[in-house]
Parts: structure tokens; C-alpha cells; sequence
């Protein structure tokens, strides 16, 4: 028997054979990330179905020095979710209870693997809601959106992930488990687990579950409207009371989206870019203004990543820059002239661009030449969708040492032997 064999076994001595993949037809689907600019190979793909089993899996992973690679759903966009040197793939998918809702504190505890699909219908059911969503609700995990301090479409009025979460258990490299899910609503004892782990992107501990805050559900009415703009500034001053969301996507977004979506032209002219506004309160809208109100608009937004995917393998940067620079950054990257088809798409009141490439035969040199631009305007490399393994090499080029040392004394004091998702953020 091999070494791999015997740690296969012990695998399954703790999940049950069932919860150890390994044939490579199953596996595929958890070595290749979204984007599909990343695929691995996984020494195995393990399924626990309790923070126990977690436990004894990063054990035998710690004994072994068998690294591994903490997964969600997957939907991941900086190729962090999926093995690269054949780590095991711990899937977290099983980890999916749903706790009762508090109706007192407004507070839910639910497992790492819970969808925030799931996790919004249950809350709804209460009558509250979630404050986090994105259009890869119904895959993405607690877990993963935790660990990416994931932000999406309501960030400009409930905040990232990071302002949702009130305590979280986790396992750490040794094997021990941490929780801080006791739901009390002050406390202030520390040093504090929870804010390690958020945006931490699996590389200090495994999340296993959480325990978040509820809001109440905003409004009676959200009306969704949609604006053409010659700049995006134009479109920030819409900003105002009852906005639940304030989003962006250029002339080209569009275009792809009616051509391969199927969907109509929302305006008769064509305009450089578009805004989607979601608000309780209809904001005045000047004659001048082309406007459309109905909430089907959604659609052209949340189809935008799908579609581009379509046109093929994007590079994705998920960057953002002072608000006062908006502009400049959009017509800095027109003004670079990059190969192959640009697309510039995000969330506008937080200066959060996402800039796809499709088409250019340098990923690398897209990457540099963007991030050049951000950094140059006093932006964030890394906005909502972490470092992962595509920005890995910029984050410790562009960061202060100081920050980067005291990363870098964490992780060798939490993860000495280097198991927890090696390649992300330190690794390469
Ligand atoms: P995964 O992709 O599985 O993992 C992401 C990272 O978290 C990896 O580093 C992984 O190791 C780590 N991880 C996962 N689970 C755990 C755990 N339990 N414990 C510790 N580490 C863990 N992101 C946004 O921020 N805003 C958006 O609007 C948005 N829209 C999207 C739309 C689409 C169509 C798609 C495909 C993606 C979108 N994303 C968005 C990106 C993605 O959905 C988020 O990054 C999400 O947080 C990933 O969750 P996941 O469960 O899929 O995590
Ligand atoms: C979005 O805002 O649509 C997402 O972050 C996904 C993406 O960047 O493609
Ligand atoms: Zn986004």
C-alpha cells in the first residue's frame, strides 16, 4: 500500500468511501475553476458532512503534510477554489444547515455550506433578508463568500460580507476548532477569530459555519431603473436616499448581452455607458435623462458575466479606484489599447470596476497594464473577489512590507506546515 493509499483510507475511515472522490470524470467538475482559465488535479476530492469530520480530515492532512484546498461552490474568480499542484479539494458543500432564525436579535446561524440562495429564502421566510447578493447566489456559499469577504449588488446599503457576520467556528491547520457563534450581541473579549478569517481566503482556517445578521426587508416598493450616461460620473449623482443598488456597464456589456442573450435594446440611442439603479425612492431624473423604469431590467446586469464567458476565457480583474477618479480610470484603460475585446462592468457606488478581456493572447500583460493604472490612482487591486492565485504575485509587489510581514507572521503562525491553500495569496 502507498502512502496516497493509506491517506485515502483514512479519508474514508472519517467521510465514509461515498464522500472520497477520486475518479477523474467526478472530479473535473471541482478542478476547473468558473472562468476556466484554472484547472488542476486533486490528489482527492473529500466531502465531510460535520465540523468533526473537517477536524479529523485536516488532521490526517496535517500528519501527512498533504495540503489541501478548502472549496464552496466554487464560483470563485481569482482561480483560488481549485487545486494547482494536486492539493486535496475539501468540499464544504455538505456543510448545509440551516439554523432557526432568532426573531429577538435577528440572527441565523447556518453551516459553511448553506447557498446564500438558501440562505435568503430562509431568511425571507422570517421576513427579513440577508444583506449580501450576487448573481451567483444560488451556487456561491456562506463559506466562500466569508473567506472572500465577498461584496455583489447591495454593498451600498447593507455593506460587504465582512459587516454581516457576527461570530463564525472554524477549523485551524492543527486541527482544533474555533467558535465564536454564541450570538451574544456585544462582546468584547480578543484576540477575535471571526475578522482573521474574512477575506482570508482559505489560507488561516476552514470555515465551517457562521452566524449572521438579518435585516429588514427595505422598503414596501424597489423600483429598477435604468439610465444611459456619457460618463460615469453622470451616473453617480444619482446616489440618494432608498438606493439599494447603484451598478454600471458599458456600451460593449450591452451589446453582447442583447446579442447573445436574446435580450431588446432598453433605449432607442446608444450611450458610452448604463446605469441600474435599485431604490425605494425614485430618484429625480432630469427630461434630459434617458430613462427606463421595470424591474426585469436586472437582467441585463446579472447576464453580463455568463455572456461573456461565452465569447471565451476571460481575463477578469475586480479592481477599485477613488470615486473622484471614475472616469479617469475608465478612459485609462480605453487609452491602453488592449487586444481583443474589453468589457467594463461593476458596482459604481463603491468604485468597483470589473475589467474583462476576452480575446488577448497575454493575460499576464492585461493584468499588468490594468493594475499599473489602478495603483497609479491610489486603487484597491483586489475589491470584492480576493487575491487568489491571479493577483498573488501583484499583492506582495504593490502592498506596504509591513502589511505583508505581519501576513505573512500570521500564516506561518497559524499554518506552520503550509497545508491551508498553499498556492493562494503566499504561494507561486
Ligand atoms: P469558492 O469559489 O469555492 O472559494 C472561494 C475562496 O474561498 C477560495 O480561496 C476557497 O479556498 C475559499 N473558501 C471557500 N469556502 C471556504 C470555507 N468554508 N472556509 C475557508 N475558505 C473557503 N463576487 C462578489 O464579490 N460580488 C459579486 O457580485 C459576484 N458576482 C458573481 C457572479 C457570477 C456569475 C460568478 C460566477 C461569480 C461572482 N462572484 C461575485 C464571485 C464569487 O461568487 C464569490 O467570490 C463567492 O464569494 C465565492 O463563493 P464560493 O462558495 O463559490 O467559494
Ligand atoms: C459581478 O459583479 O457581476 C461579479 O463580481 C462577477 C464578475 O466580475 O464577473
Ligand atoms: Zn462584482
Amino acid at each position: 500500500m502507498s502512502p496516497g493509499d493509506s491517506v485515502l483510507g483514512a479519508f474514508e475511515g472519517v467521510v465514509g468511501a461515498d464522500h472520497v472522490l477520486t475518479d477523474s470524470d467526478i472530479v473535473a467538475g471541482y478542478v476547473r475553476d468558473w472562468t476556466g482559465r484554472w484547472t488542476g488535479d486533486a490528489f482527492a476530492v473529500v466531502r465531510p458532512g460535520t465540523a468533526e469530520e473537517v477536524q479529523a480530515v485536516v488532521g490526517i492532512c496535517a500528519e501527512s503534510r498533504v495540503p489541501l484546498v478548502p472549496q464552496g461552490g466554487n464560483t470563485g474568480l481569482v482561480g483560488g477554489s481549485i487545486p494547482h499542484r494536486g492539493e486535496v479539494v475539501l468540499s464544504l458543500r455538505r456543510l448545509n444547515r440551516l439554523g432557526p432564525v432568532d426573531a429577538t436579535t435577528k440572527e441565523v446561524t447556518v453551516g459553511a455550506g448553506v447557498t446564500i440562495g438558501a440562505l435568503r429564502s430562509h431568511a425571507g421566510e422570517a421576513g427579513l433578508e440577508y444583506g449580501v447578493d450576487l448573481a451567483s447566489r444560488d451556487t456561491a456559499t456562506v463559506g466562500g463568500t466569508i473567506a472572500t469577504n465577498a461584496g455583489g449588488v447591495n454593498v451600498v446599503a447593507n455593506g460587504d460580507t465582512r459587516r454581516q457576520v457576527l461570530g463564525l467556528e472554524a477549523v485551524l491547520a492543527d486541527g482544533s476548532l474555533v467558535s465564536t457563534l454564541g450570538g451574544m450581541v456585544k462582546e468584547s473579549t480578543g484576540p477575535d477569530p471571526l475578522p482573521l478569517m474574512v477575506g482570508s481566503e482559505g489560507t488561516l482556517g476552514i470555515i465551517t459555519a457562521a452566524r449572521v445578521r438579518l435585516l429588514p426587508p427595505a422598503g414596501t416598493e424597489r423600483m429598477v431603473v435604468m439610465l444611459g450616461v456619457d460618463n460615469l460620473e453622470a451616473g453617480l449623482s444619482f446616489l440618494g436616499p432608498g438606493i439599494r443598488a447603484l451598478e454600471f456597464f458599458d456600451t460593449r456589456c450591452l451589446a453582447a448581452v442583447i446579442e447573445l442573450r436574446g435580450l431588446s435594446r432598453p433605449f432607442d440611442a446608444e450611450f458610452p455607458f448604463y446605469v441600474l439603479i435599485e431604490t425605494t425612492v425614485m430618484p429625480e431624473i432630469p427630461d434630459s435623462v434617458s430613462a427606463v423604469v421595470e424591474p426585469r431590467l436586472w437582467a441585463y446586469r446579472e447576464a453580463i458575466t455568463e455572456t461573456i464567458s461565452q465569447l471565451g476565457v476571460p481575463v477578469k480583474l475586480d479592481v477599485a479606484v477613488p470615486l473622484d477618479r471614475i472616469d479617469d480610470f475608465a478612459q485609462g484603460v480605453a487609452g491602453l489599447g488592449l487586444e481583443g475585446q474589453v468589457f467594463l462592468f461593476g458596482h459604481l457606488a463603491e468604485g468597483n470596476f470589473h475589467v474583462n478581456v476576452v480575446g488577448n493572447p497575454h493575460p499576464e500583460g492585461v493584468v499588468d497594464r490594468v493594475l499599473e493604472v489602478v495603483v497609479g490612482m491610489g486603487g484597491v487591486i483586489a475589491s470584492e473577489h480576493g487575491i487568489g492565485v491571479a493577483k498573488a504575485a501583484w499583492w506582495r509587489r504593490s502592498a506596504d512590507p509591513a502589511t505583508l510581514s505581519m501576513g505573512r507572521r500570521v500564516k506561518e503562525a497559524l499554518d506552520p506546515k503550509h497545508i491551508l491553500n498553499p498556492e493562494v495569496i503566499w504561494g507561486g
